[in-house]
């Protein structure tokens, strides 16, 4: 894992969306996965402007979403479809064919998970992965106690994760309780994964998934074992890991290696 400590939430983002534009440089067709919740917006402005100055262009590019509430349709306002149009897809040039979200409102939502699951599979996988992460150590949706394999399926939200993300309903809109969203497993196979955290809120859920034990209660923990994960926080969201300093030193020494040797 690598930690990249910064000052806030811009510096944050500028430097995720950097790795982005980077690789979609190099690979114009990349298979990207995406992540919603309010940590990501300011990456998206980001790729947004990148694209109206000419650095990068989706064209090509295809997209998986990690999740999506279970019982609302694409169109609800409250639907991660319907916060990627607008955070990100109708700014850009990608085409939006190749953008998957998972079918909120499927008859079967059962099937449309195998269906998600051979769709990126048919895609070649994902090739690199944006993440955000719950205040218990959630990712995409999957809760505490979710499989370390798990596959995209039908999953319950826990209560802090409703209460959590209740102030994006109004108080007579109807919340739900179920989603669907990418296994863990599913997770551990794109081939580069890129997590975001930012603010106080989210410093023990960082300290778990970085210097805790491997565990199911923190399903971000996972990403222990996967071989390219790089972990983008701020200043506060670190504030509680035992060794910043290091993980500051082993950055700069990081960012050395790379002008040394162009990569
Ligand atoms: C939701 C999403 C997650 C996201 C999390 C944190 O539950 N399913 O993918 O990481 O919220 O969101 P925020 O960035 O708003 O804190």
């Amino acid at each position: 894992m690598k930690i990249v400590i910064l000052k806030n939430s811009d510096e944050v983002a500028a430097y995720g969306a950097d790795i982005f534009v980077r690789f979609i440089s190099k690979k114009p067709a990349a298979v990207l996965g995406l992540a919603t919740g309010s940590t990501p917006v300011a990456l998206y402005k980001q790729l947004i402007s990148a694209y109206e100055q000419n650095r990068v262009s989706f064209k090509a590019v295809s997209t998986f979403n990690l999740d999506e509430y279970l019982g609302i349709a694409a169109e609800h306002p409250q639907s991660y479809r319907y916060f990627m149009n607008h955070q990100l897809f109708n700014h850009i040039d990608i085409d939006k064919q190749n953008t998957q979200v998972p079918q909120g409102d499927a008859e079967d939502p059962f099937a449309a998970c195998e269906r998600y699951e051979s769709a990126i599979k048919k895609k070649g996988g994902i090739d690199i992965q944006l993440l955000g992460i719950g205040r218990n150590g959630h990712i995409g949706f999957n809760e505490p106690s979710s499989s370390l394999m798990s596959r995209t399926r039908v999953k319950t939200l826990t209560r802090a994760t409703i209460d959590d993300n209740a102030r994006f309903f109004s108080a007579d809109e109807y919340q739900p309780h179920l989603s669907l969203t990418m296994g863990i497993g599913t997770i551990l196979e794109s081939k580069k994964v890129v997590l975001l955290a930012t603010g106080e809120s989210k410093a023990d859920a960082v300290k778990a998934m970085v210097e805790g034990p491997l565990t199911a209660s923190c399903p971000a923990s996972a990403l222990q074992m996967h071989q390219d994960a790089v972990v983008i926080v701020d200043d506060a969201a670190a504030s509680k890991l035992l060794d910043v300093d290091f993980y500051k030193h082993i950055e700069m020494e990081n960012r050395k290696l790379n002008e040394r040797f162009d990569r």
